[in-house]
């Protein structure tokens, strides 16, 4: 796969009017947070990308198209507070999970299962990153004092088979480029009748840019045609400024740019503190040796045990669950082995105070209740969990019994016993609280100080 990428790179970045050499290690003019040129007009390819990302023709009404879910005026989340978005044919048909963001994809490896701690992973770069010229950006920090998250974790995983990586809260497809048929064919997002739907159309609305840009075979060519099609849809995320723009207030702090306020600063030590919040040792948080931003996730699988979300038409069906890798939407090797199944793809954490529904199903709506979730699930689970017809606290509801001992109660803040003190008290949940918002992009530096002097 790396090859075939590599190989179609070399004249697109011709295309692109960018040095080999520059693009191939990601040198830009003037160093930028994630290594990539943000000045560089988008290629010619790239442009295809955006014309396909904003078109509701590519959908089975003509009415929806990336956009609608994957909204850019919200960092490609969607503008509504819904937890799972409406598709289809009539656009009624809801889906079964929350909508991401598709800011800040571009460095996601393929999906792995190993042995290899993150340190050593990041030494590798994905595929998608050597094809871009986008320098690892997630890679954790090379140097980790003894009490940090992040080291506590790495030790943790290395001693595991940890999944990692890939597209979608289950990590089914590996890369931006072979994801982009799926919304297209899925019966709760575009709806398109099948591939080859998909293929008229954009041979009738797209023929003639995609033979200029990948010659006329790709036009016979069904396959070569979908194929070049990703590729195009993943070029403009990863050349588009705005997927990947390092401008929020913790990017300006951590480039010495900017000042927590107090809370703010105590939100980061208890984010960062194993026996506290210890959000960094999944959310990693810090900048590496060679200067790249952190991404807030170091894309392993968890679960978490976030409990069921009525909100969610499938789940009136009390025999229907979503287990992440182990379905309903992943079928192959790894969806049959019971100790993925109830595992998630940790998120990143940036811009996540502009979501309006958290985790995989969308179950929460403000920021402290997630993080309330963290620290009272075992230590108060009458507060978090439903109870059944009895009386009885079900914990854990959204997994099926069977699969609950894959819940991670092992590392903080989720290795609280019942009636034990929650990991953060109502005061720390409110400081953490408030440092996930510095992690929205838009941070204007001038502004701010000019508040400060006030
Ligand atoms: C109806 C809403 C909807 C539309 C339209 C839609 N998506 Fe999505 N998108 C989703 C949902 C829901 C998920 C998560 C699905 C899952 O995890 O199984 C997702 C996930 C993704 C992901 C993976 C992100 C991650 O965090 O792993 C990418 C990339 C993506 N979409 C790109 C696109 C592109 C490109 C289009 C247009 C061709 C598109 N989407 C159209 C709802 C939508
Ligand atoms: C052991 C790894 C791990 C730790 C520790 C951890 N998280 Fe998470 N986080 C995850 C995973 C995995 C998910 C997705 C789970 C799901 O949807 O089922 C997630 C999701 C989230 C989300 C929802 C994001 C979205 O886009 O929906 C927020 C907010 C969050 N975490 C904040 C925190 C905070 C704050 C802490 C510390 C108090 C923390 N996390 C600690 C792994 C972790």
């Amino acid at each position: 796969m790396p090859l075939q990428i590599n190989h179609r790179l070399l004249p697109l970045l011709a295309l692109a009017g960018l040095s080999l050499a520059g693009a191939a290690v990601g040198v830009a003019s003037e160093p930028t947070a994630n290594g990539y040129d943000e000045q560089a007009p988008l290629s010619a390819v790239a442009q295809l990308g955006k014309k396909l990302f904003f078109d509701p023709s590519l959908s089975g009404n003509g009415q929806m198209s990336c956009a609608s879910c994957h909204d850019p005026a919200n960092h490609y989340a969607p503008a509504n507070g819904l937890a799972v978005q409406l598709g289809g044919l009539h656009l009624d048909q809801p889906g079964i999970r929350a909508v991401p963001s598709l800011a800040y994809k571009t460095s996601t490896p393929s999906f792995s299962i190993g042995e290899e701690s993150a340190a050593d992973e990041a030494a590798e770069a994905s595929p998608m990153t050597e094809a871009s010229g986008v320098a690892l950006a997630n890679a954790p920090a090379s140097v980790a004092g003894p009490l940090t998250a992040q080291a506590v974790k790495a030790d943790a995983a290395a001693a595991n088979l940890v999944p990692r990586g890939g597209m979608f809260w289950d990590g089914r497809i590996d890369s931006l480029e072979e994801q982009a048929l799926q919304p297209m064919i899925s019966p709760f997002e575009m709806a398109n009748a099948d591939v080859a739907t998909v293929y008229a159309k954009l041979k009738k609305g797209y023929g003639k840019d995609i033979s200029a840009l990948f010659g006329d075979n790709v036009l016979n060519d069904r396959d070569m045609m979908i194929s070049e099609i990703g590729f195009a849809l993943a070029r403009y995320q990863i050349e588009e400024p705005s997927f990947h723009p390092y401008t929020s207030k913790y990017d300006y702090y951590l480039r010495g740019k900017a000042v927590l306020t107090d809370t703010e600063a105590r939100g980061l030590k208890l984010f960062d503190d194993a026996n506290k919040g210890n959000c960094a040792s999944c959310h990693l948080d810090k900048m590496t040796g060679d200067g790249q931003m952190p991404n807030f996730t170091d894309f392993e699988f968890e679960a978490l045990g976030v409990p069921r979300n009525p909100a969610i038409p499938a789940n009136a069906d009390a025999h229907y669950y979503d287990t992440g890798i182990c379905g309903p939407l992943r079928n192959d090797t790894y969806s049959v082995q019971q100790q993925n199944c109830g595992l998630f793809k940790t998120p990143t954490l940036r811009n996540v105070a502009t979501r309006h529904v958290f985790f995989h199903n969308g179950v929460y709506r403000t920021l402290e209740d997630v993080t309330r979730f963290y620290v009272k699930r075992d230590t108060n689970p009458e507060e978090i969990y439903p109870k059944d017809a009895s009386g009885k606290v079900v914990k854990y509801d959204d997994l099926p019994p069977q699969y609950r001992a894959n819940i991670d109660i092992i590392d903080a803040p989720m290795n609280r016993k019942l009636g034990d003190a929650p990991a953060l008290s109502d005061a720390e949940i409110a400081d953490v609280v408030a440092f996930l918002r510095t992690l929205s992009d838009g941070y204007d530096p001038a502004k701010d100080s000019v508040k400060a002097a006030r």
